[in-house]
């Protein structure tokens, strides 16, 4: 996702929004860019990097200007450069977008046709043409109107013109867009922090709806052009809760992100009516699909997991071998991996060492590399022969959330895709797994609403000073994660476990001080894993299990229970996940830890 804000007022317009821009850069920042009216005309300034490297462009001073639009980016479409860095341009026409245009090459295509001249690899470029075609006869808002009837996809987006200084319009549509009153000054923004210090009076756009502002004031109207009421909301945050939009840290945050974050993902990605996949987003043809030998799924941490997830949903549903490894292990056993075979690497950053080393060698060996990466142009996608990007937008807390539900998601779209290739599925059959993804960000939704009573668990379960998870089948990666949350974050020791290993040995661990997680979704295990419950119970374990709506024996056998929605197996591995995050947070901050930094750890390990 990517930061905008837009200021007209009486105050300088340029400092304005680059003091905003750095406060919304924990929402992206590989580019940056500043748009302003200078001399009757629009001056754009942009560099590639933090905003602290477009400051530098402003060093020998800052023009006067009462209008300006800035743009701080995490990239989706074309790689970080200045040239892809917003804001774009058609002639007098300039624009800053947050979203994704699903149908751009198509329209792409149509305005090249008519002319058009493409200056980068951005979908944004093609909404800044589109308004053009219509900005020498209509004024700007009407304008926008005409040319967002051919846009399919999310935006949040601020536009200006030449030919009317001190208007900009927004318009909201799947993408955040906020709107700040001031006293005869207004701002336009993707987040309340952009703009917190000089107004706390906020109206939120809703989807479909268009703000035009000058400095005499503020209209907010429908796409068809009628005025529409809107609440005026006063925020009641500290400057620092308001780059976290409200939350008390980046890692809550970013769990309750993952609604939109799964959502981002899947956007553009498959045709529900037909059930195609759209391999372009994989970087890989249907031949080279057809044809893999053997999938390895390589990586670290928490994306070793949703791997091991990834094997489950690939052999199930396209019966296609896949051998899943920790990068620092796969590299040094001499790995059998071959030309004619695919590497998937998994990786939320696209910086870990043991990662890329894999990358490289199997690229080496002859092998196909395809990344699933978070971070546009990082190292990892650069290097690799093709890249599927999680859209789960720029991921701050050291524990990674919303990436990793992403990344199942995006290894279940891949095992769809293969399975279609190699005719192991039907279209039809695609199209009604395709729909149960779609409604997957809804039941996240549902489940983030419940939230508290996890919070209430780990006030009962916080003082213990150890942990076992435990699950089976594709709920086993599941268990390690939840292990892995709870030891990064509170610095409890936790193990995951296949919950048939427990009587071969950790069950010697159980006693009244250890609480055992079971993950007990309905499903052909579900009574191997009420076993395994009983074999705990008797020995006086405290058992806290995840389970689905409705499902009374697992419950009435446990000392705590949380109940996610119904869902096709494989999402059941998404929706059991969150609690799991949450229970982590919640006993994290009641142990006092640093949920955000926890010790020892960084965000992205570069060193082997
Ligand atoms: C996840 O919570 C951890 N911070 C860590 O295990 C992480 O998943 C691992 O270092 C891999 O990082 P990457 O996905 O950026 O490659």
């Amino acid at each position: 996702m990517c930061g905008i804000i837009g200021y007209t007022g009486r105050k300088d317009a340029i400092s304005v929004v680059l003091e905003g821009l750095k406060r919304l850069e924990y929402r992206g920042y590989d580019s940056a860019g500043i748009a302003f009216f200078s001399g009757g005309a629009i001056e754009i300034r942009r560099r590639e990097g933090k905003v602290k490297d477009l400051l530098t462009l402003f060093e020998a001073g800052t023009p006067v200007s009462r209008t300006a639009i800035g743009h701080t980016r995490w990239a989706t479409h074309g790689r970080p450069s200045e040239q892809n860095a917003h804001p774009h341009r058609s002639d007098g026409v300039v624009l800053v977008h947050n979203g994704i245009i699903e149908n751009y090459l198509e329209l792409k295509r149509n305005l090249a046709a008519e002319g058009y001249i493409f200056t980068s690899d951005t979908d944004t470029e093609v909404i800044c043409h589109l308004i053009h075609r219509y900005a020498e006869d209509y004024p700007l808002e009407e304008a926008v109107r005409h040319a967002l009837k051919n846009v399919k996809g999310a935006y949040a987006l601020a536009a200006i013109h030449e030919k009317e200084e001190g208007k900009i319009v927004g318009v909201k549509k799947d993408s955040p867009l906020c709107v700040g009153l001031g006293q005869g000054e207004y701002f336009v923004a993707s987040d309340v922090p952009a703009f917190f210090n000089h107004s706390k009076d906020v109206i939120y756009l809703d989807d479909g709806e268009m703000v035009v502002m000058t400095e005499d004031g503020v209209m907010i109207t429908t796409m068809e052009g009628e005025p529409i009421r809107k609440e005026i909301v006063s925020i009641p945050w500290s400057p620092s809760m308001a780059e976290k939009g409200g939350y008390k840290h980046f890692m809550l945050k970013e769990i309750y992100e993952q609604p939109r974050a799964v959502a981002d993902t899947l956007r553009g990605r498959f045709t529900v009516e037909t059930g195609e996949v759209n391999l372009e987003e994989f970087g890989l043809s249907e031949e080279e699909i057809r044809t893999f030998g053997k999938i390895y799924i390589v990586a670290c941490g928490t994306s070793w997991h949703a791997a091991l997830v990834g094997k489950y949903c690939i052999e199930e549903v396209a019966r296609v071998p896949v051998e899943v490894d920790i990068a620092s292990e796969f590299r040094y056993r001499n790995p059998l991996i071959a030309a004619g075979d695919l590497l998937i690497a998994i990786t939320q950053s696209g910086e870990t060492a043991d990662t890329l080393a894999v990358q490289r060698e199997a690229r080496r060996l002859g092998a196909k590399v395809l990344s699933i990466c978070n971070v546009v142009g990082s190292t990892s996608a650069r290097e690799a022969d093709a890249v599927f990007y999680t859209h789960s937008g720029p991921e701050i807390g050291v524990a990674s959330t919303k990436a990793f539900t992403s990344q199942i998601t995006s290894l279940y779209l891949f095992a769809l895709a293969v399975a279609l290739a190699r005719g192991r599925m039907t279209g039809e059959a695609a199209s009604g797994l395709q729909q149960e993804l779609l409604s997957l960000p809804d039941k996240i939704e549902q489940l983030l609403g419940s939230s508290e009573e996890i919070e209430g668990i780990a006030k009962e379960l916080f003082r213990a000073e150890d942990f076992l998870y435990l699950g089976r089948g594709m709920h086993y990666p599941i268990a390690l994660e939840g292990a892995l949350k709870l030891k990064e974050i509170t610095y409890i020791h936790a193990e995951g476990y296949p919950a048939g290993e427990m009587k071969h040995g950790p069950i010697a661990l159980v006693d009244e001080d250890l609480p055992v997680v079971f993950l007990a979704p309905k499903g052909p295990l579900h009574e191997k894993i009420i076993s395994n419950m009983q074999e705990v119970k008797s020995r006086g374990g405290k058992i806290f299990s995840l389970v689905q709506r409705g499902d009374t024996v697992v419950s009435e056998l446990s000392d705590y229970c949380f109940s996610v929605p119904d869902s096709n197996p494989y999402l059941s591995t998404i929706l059991l996940v969150v609690p799991l995050q949450l229970l982590a947070y919640h006993i994290g901050i009641l142990r006092g830890c640093d949920v955000d930094q926890p010790r020892n750890l960084a965000k992205s390990v570069t060193v082997e």
